[in-house]
Order: structure tokens, then C-alpha cells, then sequence
């Protein structure tokens, strides 16, 4: 008998790796990656976090140093997350001029480090209760809290920082940070806003590193109910009309279908987080010898990219760098 043969021949272009690369739809560069750092108060301290295995705490000598190895790698942007002195009801630290991440700003400016510094705009890392705004009567205020972002965001930029992100799920937020940020002077700040941020257990390594798991309650009266698609492209909407500069999704892996809806609706600059439990579950595989770490993570991040994401936030940053170029 007569056996069809195929006309057209996929298997034609996956010949060899130069065909390959030839056809290669989605690229990630360095270009699109920004890495995550947690400062910490004292001198000289460098801690590995346990949950986040190649991630450490780092005071502020210590970050400048870090923060110039992520520029030698060619790597634009860090993104700072603090954990301050003291907590309190209000998180006085986060919008402290003194505060850590104000000094952390001053300090990576005064040493001239060629990267950009987005300074992450919340307050659970700073509130004895945990969580991301002022408490009233066991609630989250969504409208107290606005005003305390604002300073957070001018603070930061009074210090030196070149973009802000805040994380927070306030209502109304990005607006009440751009008109503060201008009112300050600093119109040419450029607000990132975690405009799609889910209400997600892949936070759980995070809120080790940051000491910042709410103490009583949950997220979930302020970030999005993860079954939720269309409202995240709403939300998308809605930060880009009161002036977000990038919009992002978060967490990534979980959400490419949201990372690909946010894709299509807009032309804004799109970030995706690559969150601590999506880096934690790599790891811990890795170090079972159950996956090869390395090609799964760049199989992951280019996912990312094929998803319509055109920057990611990752804790692998420094690694797919270095991945990249072999
Ligand atoms: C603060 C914040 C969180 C993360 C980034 N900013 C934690 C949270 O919302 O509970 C998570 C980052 C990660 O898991 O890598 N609001």
C-alpha cells in the first residue's frame, strides 16, 4: 500500500540549531529582566534567605556591592524591598526620609550604579500587623492608606529612586502617587503599577524574606481573586487611566492566560513577577535532582515572553544572565 506523505514538513525547519534559531519566535534578553533585592539594617551583613536558596538579605554596604554586580552582568534594573528597624501600626519606616530604603536609594546613587531603581511602594514589610494599608476597626482602609503610599512614593524619589511600584491593591492608588510624586516635583518618575496582583499562595517565601505575613486575615479583601481574567484587564485599564507607566502581572506562571488577555488590550510596557514560590518550587526540584534547573527556568522565563510579557521580575535574573551566555 501507498503511504500519504506529508507536503508540508514541520519537521523540516527543527533540523538543526541554526534552523532553529532562524524560526525562534520568542527571545529573552537581559534587557528584560529586573532582580529583586531585600535591605536589611546594620553593616556588612550578606544572609542567605533559607527560602529563597542564591537570595540574600543585604545591608545597605552590602547592596551597593550586589547592586554592581547586577549592572556588570548587564542586567538595568533592581527592584528594592526593605525590612526596617521597627514595625508599627502605621509603618512609620516605609515613608521615614531615614528609612531603610531611603538610605539604600541615597547610598546606590551616591555610587553612581548604572541601574535602574524601582523602589517597591508598600506597607506590609513595615506594619505590625502585616498587612498593606492602615487597619480601622480590623478592615483594611483603602482611602487612609492612599496618603501614606503617596509619602512612601516621594520619599523614595526625594531620595533618589527612578521608578516606583507599588504593590498594595488600593483602590485609587496609582492616581493619589502620581499627583503626589508631581506635586513634589518629580514628574519624570515613572510609576510601575502591580495593577494585576492576585490574591496567591506563591507568595510564601516572599513573606519570609520580608517578615511581612499579615498577622491576622488575609489578602484577600484587597488583591484579586485568582479564577478572575476579565477583571484583571480592568484593573490594567484603570491604572493606566490614572497614569501607570508599566502594568504588571502578578504572579506569572500560573497567569500566562492573564499575562496574554493584559497583552492584547493594551500597548503599554507590560511586566510579568516571577514570584518567590515559582523560583522556590524550581529550586527545591533542582536540588532533589528531579529537574534540571537551568533549562527549566529558561524554558520558564521565555514562557513568559511567548506570553506576551515584555519584562519579568525574577530571582533568576543573575542566573539566566549568565545562562544566556553559554
Ligand atoms: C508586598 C509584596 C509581596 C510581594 C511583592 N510585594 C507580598 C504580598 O503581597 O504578600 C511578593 C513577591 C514574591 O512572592 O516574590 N505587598
Amino acid at each position: 500500500m501507498e503511504v500519504p506523505r506529508p507536503y508540508y514538513r514541520p519537521r523540516r525547519l527543527r533540523a538543526s540549531t541554526l534552523l532553529r534559531r532562524m524560526v525562534r519566535e520568542a527571545t529573552l534578553s537581559k534587557d528584560d529582566l529586573v532582580y529583586p533585592l531585600f535591605v536589611v539594617p546594620g553593616q556588612g551583613v550578606r544572609a542567605e534567605i533559607e527560602s529563597l536558596p542564591g537570595c540574600f538579605h543585604l545591608s545597605v554596604d552590602e547592596l551597593v556591592r550586589e547592586a554592581e554586580s547586577v549592572a556588570e552582568l548587564g542586567i538595568p534594573a533592581v527592584l528594592l524591598f526593605g525590612l526596617p528597624e521597627r514595625k508599627d501600626e502605621r509603618g512609620s519606616e516605609a515613608y521615614d526620609p531615614e528609612g531603610i530604603i531611603q538610605r539604600a536609594v541615597r547610598a546606590l546613587k551616591a555610587a553612581e550604579v548604572p541601574v535602574v531603581v524601582i523602589c517597591d511602594v508598600c506597607l506590609c514589610e513595615y506594619t505590625s500587623h502585616g498587612h498593606c494599608g492602615v487597619v480601622v476597626e480590623g478592615q483594611v482602609d483603602n482611602d487612609a492608606t492612599l496618603e501614606l503610599l503617596a509619602r512612601i512614593a516621594v520619599t523614595a524619589a526625594d531620595a533618589g529612586a527612578d521608578m516606583v511600584a507599588p504593590s498594595d491593591m488600593m483602590d485609587g492608588r496609582v492616581r493619589a502617587i502620581r499627583e503626589a510624586l508631581d506635586a513634589g516635583g518629580h514628574q519624570q518618575v515613572p510609576i510601575m503599577s502591580y495593577a494585576a496582583k492576585y490574591a496567591s499562595a506563591f507568595y510564601g517565601p516572599f513573606r519570609e524574606a520580608a517578615q511581612c505575613a499579615p498577622q491576622f486575615g488575609d489578602r484577600a479583601g484587597y488583591q484579586m481573586d485568582p479564577p478572575n481574567v476579565r477583571e484583571a484587564v480592568r484593573e490594567v485599564l484603570l491604572d493606566l487611566d490614572e497614569g501607570a507607566d508599566i502594568v504588571m502581572v502578578k504572579p506569572a506562571l500560573a497567569y500566562m492566560d492573564v499575562i496574554r488577555a493584559v497583552r492584547e488590550a493594551t500597548t503599554a510596557p507590560l511586566a510579568c513577577y516571577n514570584v518567590s514560590g515559582e523560583y522556590a518550587m524550581v529550586k527545591a526540584a533542582a536540588a532533589r535532582g528531579w529537574l534540571d534547573e537551568q533549562r527549566v527556568a529558561m524554558e520558564i522565563l521565555t514562557g513568559f515572553k511567548r506570553a506576551g510579557a515584555d519584562l519579568i521580575l525574577t530571582y533568576f535574573a543573575k542566573d539566566a544572565v549568565r545562562w544566556m551566555g553559554e
